[in-house]
């Protein structure tokens, strides 16, 4: 049985999918009640602070997908850990992201960092996987590509080589099911390094509508983006990390989804053909 934390994020939806194809048993943890079981698909609601319903959702599990949001990320990484060593999972693969590459003055890169540093300690045969920035990001432009046919992005409007969340999905799936990749540290991108603006005419083009690209003023960026994720310190501490940093780590395409899968990274036109409905 392989348990996979997220099933309805952006990274844990696939795994779920190309897991059931390849017909493997598989167990969602979620805490959305509204999950329903399905053929090879079995559901585990639970709240990661409820120790007993995440020691139960660990029955007979082989291999799990940890992720969780970046404000709780040690925190539950640290809970789920201690509940899958006592319960005997053998094979854990984490959610990381790229940001773990920079030194540690910033709470989401040491959120990552501590994360992967549980994982690594667990005891388990383990796989940690750095994502790139998220095509899936783009999302967060649909409301007013939908009202203004604009695309304002809060971030520079500098090259990164965003990834398909599918393509993580994919990699994951591999760790999860061989002991091949165990005590790896991937960084997973794109194959494409694309600016917010070239990514904008890329949307223009597979949506069929004219877009206009507009770059937001500092002002403008961190109101938008406390809009978004909360007006707390932490918050408008990563904007400005973000708006500030010329030279990131998810800006350099990298071979390593490629490497594992034998075929090259999704590319962005695919990602907006699938998900064109949600910019409509
Ligand atoms: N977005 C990026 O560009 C990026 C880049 C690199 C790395 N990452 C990593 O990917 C993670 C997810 O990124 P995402 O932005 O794409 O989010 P997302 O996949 O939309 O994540 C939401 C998922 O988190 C799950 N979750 C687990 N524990 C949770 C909790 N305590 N509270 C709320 N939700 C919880 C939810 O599952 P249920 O509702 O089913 O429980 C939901 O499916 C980040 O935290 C980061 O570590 C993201």
């Amino acid at each position: 049985m392989i348990a996979v934390i997220g099933p309805t994020g952006n990274v844990g939806r696939g795994i779920v999918e190309l897991l059931r194809n390849k017909r493997m048993s598989v167990r969602a943890l979620t805490r959305n009640p509204g999950m329903r079981p399905e053929e090879g698909l079995e559901v585990a609601v639970t709240d990661f602070h409820d120790r007993a319903a995440t020691a139960a959702a660990m029955q007979n599990v082989e291999a799990m997908f940890i992720m969780a949001p970046v404000a709780v990320l040690a925190e539950q990484t640290t809970a789920v850990v201690a509940v899958a060593r006592q319960h005997g999972v053998r094979r854990l693969v984490l959610l990381s992201s790229l940001c773990a590459e920079q030194p540690p003055n910033n709470a989401p890169t040491l959120q990552h960092q501590m994360a992967e540093e549980i994982v690594r300690e667990s005891g388990c045969e383990w796989t940690i996987l750095r994502g790139g920035q998220f095509m899936s990001n783009t999302l967060r432009w649909a409301a007013s590509i939908r009202s203004a046919r604009q695309v304002r992005p809060y971030v520079r409007n500098d090259p990164s080589a965003i990834i398909d969340p599918l393509d993580i999905s994919a990699v994951a799936v591999e760790a999860l099911r061989c002991s091949t990749h165990r005590a790896k540290t991937y960084g997973l991108t794109g194959a494409e390094e694309l600016t917010p603006e070239q990514c904008t005419k890329i949307l223009s083009e597979r949506l069929g509508i004219r877009l206009d690209y507009v770059e937001l003023s500092d002002e403008e960026a961190e109101r938008a983006y406390v809009q978004l994720f909360g007006d707390t310190a932490e918050v408008r501490e990563k904007l400005r990390a973000l708006r500030a940093s010329a030279d990131l780590p998810w800006q350099k395409r990298r071979p390593t989804v490629s490497d594992i899968l034998g075929r090259s990274p999704r590319r962005f036109a695919q990602w907006v053909d699938v998900n064109a409905t949600a910019f409509r």
